[in-house]
């Protein structure tokens, strides 16, 4: 588990959609753009399936994904990899559906993805971009 840091959070919080990025067992890759991803604690990062059709069938057999955010102002970018648990019951799921149907009650909310932070990369363009920092 990696534990994000104050300023990969400052990031991470000018970023209203992020892309979420994931594989079949095979190796096919798949990007889709997503807004419900909400950073629960350092190392934890909740993200909300309303319409996720591919990145829903990748988690189940390949339980991985990444995603990447990025500052305007700053330019500074990272790539943030984890571990997928799906859940469709229980306390976090229920948790993430009331916020998703706060929003609007006609989404789904289907299923809540436990992003748990394993690395973390910086995308920032320059000397130190694609090096690991966690
Ligand atoms: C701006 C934007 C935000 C979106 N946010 C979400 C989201 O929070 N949850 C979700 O399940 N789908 C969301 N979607 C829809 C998915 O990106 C879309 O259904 C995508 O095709 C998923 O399919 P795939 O899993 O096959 O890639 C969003 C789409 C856009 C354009």
């Amino acid at each position: 588990m990696a534990a994000l840091t104050d300023e990969i959070k400052a990031v991470f919080a000018k970023n209203k959609i992020f892309p979420v990025a994931t594989a079949s067992k095979k190796g096919i890759p798949n990007v889709a753009p997503i807004a419900f991803v909400q950073l629960v604690n350092d190392s934890t990062i909740w993200i909300g399936d309303n319409y996720m059709d591919k990145t829903l069938a990748n988690v189940r057999e390949n339980p991985h994904a990444a995603i990447h955010f990025w500052d305007p102002e700053t330019k500074k970018c990272f790539q943030v990899k984890g571990d997928v648990a799906v859940h469709t019951s229980g306390e976090n799921y229920e948790k993430m559906k009331k916020m998703i149907k706060a929003k609007n009650e006609a989404y789904p909310a289907k299923s809540l993805l436990v992003l748990s932070i394993t690395e973390v990369f910086e995308c920032t363009p320059g000397k130190t971009a694609g090096k690991k920092v966690l």
